[in-house]
């Protein structure tokens, strides 16, 4: 791949944007690496969380790619966003933990992107924006819908119409990132988190996701037989009968993914 690289060490994948000298702006071949490298991420069962971060000290994702706006006609600017939709909601229904490591700007697409992680954490230099408006366009890549979802409309409105940047602190007390490290310490910090996230059950993660991916944005009744369905669903595994054999022998659980 051009513009993503994977390294993978002992069940954990990180995933890097690559093209440094735009800030990883998302064109058509990061959107293309992207998809390729995600679906290796669903497809292989070694890897058990995944962290996604950009190239560089300066950005995550600086947005789509500017200069290609200018030339699309409409009927190409909804596929424009369709294709970046369709990619981003691959990521987000990773069958395992995907976390963002935003380390510098996340503007546009690119806060769109790390939206579709299942957690956010931000360098204290990071900045996240929606700045669209500023160039007379609209989020496309999901921010009108899955940034109301995550903070309330009330300041994603905030941030949709007037196009600002919001530090790492004031994206922590808006509750779009999870937590906020020094940038040098940023991929370390994750890499524990994410070393955390490997002792639990990994089916048990995956039907977590399903159910909470399965309720968002449906009444309470449709997202609760969903959850009910999953339960069942992790019933068919073998780890639940190790979770539950491992704490009755006071002992810790060896999950097998199974
Ligand atoms: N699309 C295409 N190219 C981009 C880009 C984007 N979204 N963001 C940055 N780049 C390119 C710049 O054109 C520049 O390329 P060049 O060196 O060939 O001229 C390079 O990345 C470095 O960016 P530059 O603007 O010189 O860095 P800066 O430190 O002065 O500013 C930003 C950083 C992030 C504030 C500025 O790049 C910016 O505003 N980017 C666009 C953000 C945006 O509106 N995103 C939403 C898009 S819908």
């Amino acid at each position: 791949m051009e513009f993503v690289q994977i390294d993978r060490k002992d069940g954990l994948a990180i995933v890097t944007i690559t093209r440094e000298a735009k800030l990883n702006a998302l064109n058509a071949g990061v959107v293309d690496d992207l998809e390729t490298a995600f679906r290796e991420m669903h497809a292989d069962d070694g890897i058990r969380v995944v962290i996604l971060t950009g190239a560089g000290e300066k950005a995550f994702v600086a947005g789509a790619d500017i200069s290609q706006f200018p030339s699309l006609t409409p009927e190409e600017a909804e596929a424009f966003a369709q294709r970046g939709q369709a990619v981003l909601d691959l990521i987000e229904s990773t069958p395992k933990p995907v976390i963002a490591a935003v380390n510098g700007f996340a503007l546009g697409g690119g806060c769109e992107l790390a939206m579709t992680c299942h957690l956010r954490y931000a360098a204290e230099s990071a900045t996240f924006g929606q700045p669209e408006v500023k160039l007379g366009v609209i989020a496309g890549y999901g921010g009108t819908q899955r940034l109301p979802r995550l903070i309330g409309s009330g300041r994603a409105l905030d941030m949709l119409l007037s196009g600002r940047m919001v530090k790492a602190a004031e994206a922590y007390d808006f509750g779009l990132v999870n937590g906020v490290f020094p940038a040098d310490q940023l991929l370390a910090e994750v890499e524990k988190i994410a070393g955390k996230l490997m002792t639990v059950g990994p089916q048990a993660q995956r039907y977590t996701l399903q159910a909470v991916q399965a309720g968002a944005g449906k009444p309470l009744s449709d997202g609760l037989a969903a959850e009910a369905r999953a339960f069942r669903d992790v019933f068919t595994t073998e780890d639940h009968i190790e979770g539950a054999k491992a704490f009755l022998e006071r002992r810790d659980p060896e999950f097998k993914n199974r």
